[in-house]
């Protein structure tokens, strides 16, 4: 009974999506078996398609955020094939650079050092930013589209120089540090592949390869990258619990720390750890800055120091910490806000008592709390889920 419901039940789905656009039809179409016999020869690629569109623990829409706020489905084919993309070494000049060597997925696609080896082993000027540290990567940042509050979302990078995940590709491929290959040459190397053709055909429907479809279909990729599985996520939203009570899956040490982070970093940070609450901010890490964040871009003063307030789940994962990685271990990070932050002229409020750099002063147990707070926000799903791993052999 149960298996003709479910056989049933498939039917319905195929017959819906093939009424719905072409991007879902796509998703229920197998390689032939000479296509996979050709893709398997480089690829380790499923020959039914992983799925793409974000998972959400069952009662996230009923609890929290209507379907519609998070993240749209998202094109399987096209997702595979900027999954190839992401972890292809053929995107730098002498191929040895992909964009995983710096957007690792055991760290949460981020690295471990505090600045990154570019093709010819220059240094990267920031530290890298981890992707999956959002609940909807495309939704959580401001070009995502989105009808909701603007106010905290940012843009990508520590300065907000990119408005959105294509212009962040080209930027890193295009990079003299980064990656060194200009548009035209990409192109034409990935005509050579064979694999390629096959992975555009599925994704666009000809073998066309374009430079907007390499760099739309990397931007569906990391769009795909999402994080919902922290314990945080477990005891907030599919718990259904309220995050200013305590959670009954916490232990107390990680409840304490929420209540030191509600009260000291949420502000910024946010409470949810669905979007910022505010965008960019300077957080007093120095009297003056040599790297001046968002104020390199402008000529306003107030904005020297400035950076993007970072997303903080997977920050167990991530370091080291700041644009410039100056702190090795979230200890170092706490120590700072505790009684390290210095009066720079843009100092945010949310940091300041009156005219100067607020000390929080916590106590050595107060510092390990919110330290095990921070924890509760690893996602371990993410970092092991196949979907996001290296497809080359
Ligand atoms: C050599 C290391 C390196 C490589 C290769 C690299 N990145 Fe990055 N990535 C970084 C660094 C460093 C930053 C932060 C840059 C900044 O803020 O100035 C970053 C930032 C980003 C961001 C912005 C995230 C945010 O929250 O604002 C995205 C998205 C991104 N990279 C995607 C990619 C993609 C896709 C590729 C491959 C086409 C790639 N990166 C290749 C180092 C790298
Ligand atoms: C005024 C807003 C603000 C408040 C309040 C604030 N932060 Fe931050 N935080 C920032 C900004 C901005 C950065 C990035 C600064 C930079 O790199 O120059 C940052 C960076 C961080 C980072 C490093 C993230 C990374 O990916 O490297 C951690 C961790 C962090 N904050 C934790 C906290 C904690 C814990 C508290 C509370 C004790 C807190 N923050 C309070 C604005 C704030």
């Amino acid at each position: 009974m149960k298996i003709t419901l479910k056989v049933f039940c498939f039917f319905m789905v195929v017959l819906l999506t093939q009424s719905c656009t072409d991007d879902n039809k796509s998703t229920y179409i197998d390689y032939t078996d000479e296509e996979y016999a050709q893709l398997t020869q480089r690829l380790d690629l499923p020959s039914e398609l992983y799925d793409y569109s974000p998972e959400f623990d069952e009662d996230f829409f009923n609890n929290h955020l209507e379907e519609g706020n998070i993240q749209s489905r998202r094109s399987s084919h096209k997702a595979t094939l900027g999954r190839v993309l992401f972890y292809d070494k053929a995107l730098s000049i002498n191929d040895l650079v992909s964009c995983a060597s710096c957007h690792q997925q055991n760290l949460a696609f981020a690295d471990d050092v505090a600045l990154s080896e570019g093709f010819d082993g220059e240094l990267t000027t920031r530290n890298s930013l981890p992707l999956g540290n959002t609940i909807g990567f495309e939704t959580s940042y401001r070009s995502g589209g989105g009808d909701f509050g603007i106010g905290g979302q940012a843009l990508f990078s520590w300065d907000e120089s990119n408005s959105d995940i294509s212009s962040q590709s080209k930027a890193a491929i295009t990079s003299e540090i980064e990656m060194g290959l200009n548009m035209t040459e990409l192109v034409n190397r990935l005509k050579n592949q064979d694999d390629y053709k096959i992975l555009f055909k599925k994704a666009y429907g000809d073998q066309n390869i374009l430079e907007h479809r390499v760099l739309e279909a990397i931007e569906e990729f990391v769009n795909s990258i999402v994080s919902n599985h922290s314990r945080f996520d477990l005891e907030s939203v599919a718990a259904n619990q309220d995050v200013f009570s305590d959670f009954n899956g916490f232990t107390t040490a990680e409840n304490n720390g929420k209540t030191i982070y509600m009260n000291n970093c949420s502000s910024c940070h946010s409470i949810d750890h669905q979007f910022t609450a505010i965008a960019t901010a300077n957080n007093g890490l120095d009297f003056t800055y040599e790297d001046k964040g968002v104020g390199e871009h402008s000529s306003d003063p107030s904005k020297n120091g400035v950076f993007k307030v970072p997303f903080l789940r997977n920050i167990e994962l991530t370091g080291p910490y700041m644009h410039d990685g100056r702190f090795a271990t979230l200890d170092e990070v706490i120590n700072h806000y505790s009684e390290g932050i210095k009066t720079h002229v843009n100092l945010h409020n949310n940091l300041k008592n009156g005219f100067y750099a607020k000390q929080m002063n916590f106590t050595n147990a107060e510092k390990s709390d919110l330290k095990a707070y921070l924890i509760t926000l690893t996602d371990k799903r993410l970092i092991a889920d196949a979907k996001f791993s290296d497809p080359f052999k």
